[in-house]
């Protein structure tokens, strides 16, 4: 059984932007600690890249075990060219694999909203993407990701092979099948199904459980199956058809990154991913924003602190139970782009540019 600290909240920032994207989160938090009486311990540490330097891993066993006593874990992001050639095992990603993985988070929520403030951001027509609002359901821990045999081993004739296994079970899809139409119940009542059921078997059997968990316990909610490739065509096409999609790990990883470039902003995206809940309603948590680690753009302050906003407000809503908070960070955020008030990365004409902290110190000042 999970046993959880009340209300402790551990911030990993990690790489390239995490930290000055995370360090405007701790400025939301300490606000709700200080004006709305909330109790949130906050813990911070090193992961990623920026922990492989400092103890040459990327997540310090000490650390693994604060996020397993945490109620939510916000990440920034991790990797960066710097450590591209590290052997595989030492390589940033491998952190935020493990916590997936060991925390159990199989349920990987992305939504892809186009901001009413943003449509002309998007690189589509206004009309396809106005309004657009997708929430992607991506299973986060089984998969190609994990699968068993994995490896490069030396063949015949000096070749090599490079081996990953995209393996699924029942139970696996089932579950996140479930979640997926939970939360189709609470918005349009309609998921979508994805796989490639016509070449893999995983696929086939992706889409046989599906369905025969919609035969017996959520017959009240739409559901269509679309082969994974159709899915990415039919995103550009027409992307409003869509309510909640649910898929496998790798799918999910490249059609939830297609869909948030249809907001035309990934900059304001945030994500969560949660594990099952226990008898007394706890459930491990990982907050993150889409966005990576965009080393590029480090250090600037230019970055877009919005999408590690929104997933504290992910975080308010599905790990600590403060819907109402949720809904008044959403709504400070609202206000902001209202307002006018733009970083880079989604400047338009006759918009005013404000920087990273600059950002932050905007929605603290809509939340008074
Ligand atoms: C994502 C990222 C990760 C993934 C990487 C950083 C391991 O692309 O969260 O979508 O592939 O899952
Ligand atoms: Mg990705």
């Amino acid at each position: 059984m999970i046993k959880l600290k009340k209300r402790k909240i551990l911030l990993l920032p990690g790489d390239g932007i995490g930290p000055e994207v995370i360090s405007e989160v701790k400025k939301i938090i300490e606000w709700f600690n200080k004006n709305k009486s909330l109790d949130f311990e906050i813990d911070e540490d090193l992961v990623g890249g920026s922990s492989y330097e400092k103890n040459g891993t990327p997540i310090t066993d000490e650390v693994f075990y604060k996020a397993i006593e945490s109620e939510a874990v916000i990440l920034g992001a991790v990797g960066g060219p710097k450590w591209d050639n590290l052997e595989f095992s030492k390589k940033p990603e491998r952190a935020l694999l493990k916590l997936r993985k060991e925390l159990k988070l199989f349920a990987n929520l992305r939504p892809a909203i186009c901001f009413k403030q943003l449509v002309n951001a998007s690189t589509l027509k206004p009309e396809l993407v106005s309004g657009l609002d997708i929430l992607f359901v991506r299973e986060l821990t089984g998969g190609i990701y994990f699968g068993e045999p994995r490896g490069i081993i030396p063949i015949d004739n000096g070749e090599r092979k490079g081996i990953n296994t995209h393996i699924y079970t029942s139970s696996e899809i089932q579950r996140v099948a479930r979640v997926a139409f939970d939360l189709a119940r609470k918005r349009n009542n309609k998921v979508t199904s994805c796989e490639k059921s016509n070449v893999m078997e995983s696929g086939q059997l992706w889409k046989e459980e599906v369905n025969s968990l919609h035969e017996k316990e959520y017959k009240d909610v739409e559901l269509n199956h679309m082969l994974a490739d159709n899915c990415a065509m039919q995103l550009v096409r027409n992307p409003k058809q869509f309510d909640v999609i649910v898929t496998d790990n790798l799918f999910g990883d490249m059609l939830s990154d297609e869909a948030a470039m249809l907001t035309g902003s990934l900059g304001l995206l945030p994500s969560a991913s949660l594990g099952t809940k226990d008898k007394n309603g706890n459930m491990r948590s990982l907050y993150e924003p889409v966005h990576g680690s965009a080393p590029d753009i480090a250090g600037k302050g230019i970055s877009n602190p919005i999408a590690s906003i929104l997933s504290f407000s992910m975080a308010l809503r599905y790990s600590l139970n403060l819907d109402k908070e949720a809904d008044f960070l959403d709504k400070a955020v609202q206000k902001v782009l209202d307002d006018g008030l733009r970083t880079k990365d989604i400047l338009s004409k006759g918009m005013k540019e404000v920087s990273t902290s600059e950002m932050g110190n905007a929605i603290i000042s809509k939340l008074q």
